[in-house]
């Protein structure tokens, strides 16, 4: 594990964050984890909200619509890229009924999530496996379907989880997900003054803006039946409301894990209600031949 200074040292550094991913992610879920379970939620996404919706109603919802668009039922299999302590896995699996792998590169965020699966009484139907989206553990055309929420944004090369994801669905094969972007046409000083804080506060190497995560899709040769900013979808506001609250109540006792969470949660809510940072939606399928 990275020392706390190495740590910081990473964050603030793009190249440093692109090349030293896989030791910055577990370093920076030893503060998420928990403080995402306590201020959040057992899904670490951030969802539209409908008309009097609390949080847990509109994750759930999220959850359920995207299972829906990609015909999850019994029987299929899908894999949850990026997968947290199994929320939106446990929850699809559960609502649909197909079996759910889902992946992350923390493996203690594995261990919870298979408790929960324990506890919840869906063994049958999850497993969780500790593997990099960046080089996907599973054959070529394995999934029916790949789902992710807001983790491949982690990721210092998002084309090649695209390819790798692309890889392991079967012909036909349905991905769809939401994901951390920046808006469309940002300059160069606007990506610095409203994107570069959300990015080291998160461990995010870079992000994507919309368009580029469209043409990413479809150069992994992905056919797109559908993409969006999540604003367009539902109110993305309380989201923000809610970051603002966690920061200002954070139970983080360690002094540089509270520092980095305030920060993750106001760069991330100032930068969502200008409208430059978005959640990013899509449906897209895999070419049948
Ligand atoms: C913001 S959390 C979202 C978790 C989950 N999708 C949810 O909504 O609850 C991002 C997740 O992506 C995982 N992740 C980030 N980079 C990864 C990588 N290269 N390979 C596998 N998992 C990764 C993290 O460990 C974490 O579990």
């Amino acid at each position: 594990m990275l020392s706390p200074n190495e740590f910081t040292r990473v964050l603030e550094n793009p190249s440093e964050r692109r090349e030293r991913y896989a030791e910055m992610l577990p370093a920076f879920y030893s503060h998420a984890t928990d403080a995402y379970r306590h201020h959040w939620a057992d899904s670490f996404h951030l969802p539209p909200f409908q008309d009097g919706q609390s949080l847990p109603q509109a994750l759930a919802a999220q959850e359920h619509r995207l299972a829906r668009v990609a015909g999850l039922r019994a029987g299929l299999r899908a894999l949850d890229v990026g997968c947290g302590v199994g929320g939106p896995a446990l929850s699809i699996a559960e609502h649909s009924g197909a079996h759910v792998t889902g992946i992350s590169i923390v493996p203690w965020q594995l261990e919870t999530a298979e408790k929960r699966a324990a506890a919840q009484g869906l063994q049958n139907l999850t497993e969780f496996r500790n593997a990099d989206m960046m080089a996907l553990l599973f054959d070529d055309g394995t999934f029916d379907v790949a789902f992710s929420f807001d983790a491949i944004c982690h990721s210092p090369d998002k084309d090649t989880v695209y390819a790798e994801i692309a890889r392991v669905l079967k012909p036909g094969g349905v991905f769809v997900g939401a994901d951390w972007l920046c808006a469309d046409g940002l300059t160069e000083q606007e990506y610095q003054e409203w994107i570069e804080p959300v990015c080291v506060s998160s461990a995010l190497p870079d992000v994507l803006s919309l368009g580029r995560m469209v043409s990413g899709l479809t150069r992994a040769g992905f056919l797109i039946d559908d993409y969006c900013d999540l604003a367009a979808r539902g109110d993305m506001t309380p989201n923000w409301e809610i970051f603002e609250r966690a920061a200002e109540t954070l139970t983080e006792p360690r002094p540089a894990g509270r520092e980095l969470m305030y920060q993750h949660c106001l760069s991330t809510a100032r930068a969502g209600r200008a409208g430059k940072f978005i959640i990013g939606y899509w449906s897209a399928r895999k070419p049948t031949d």
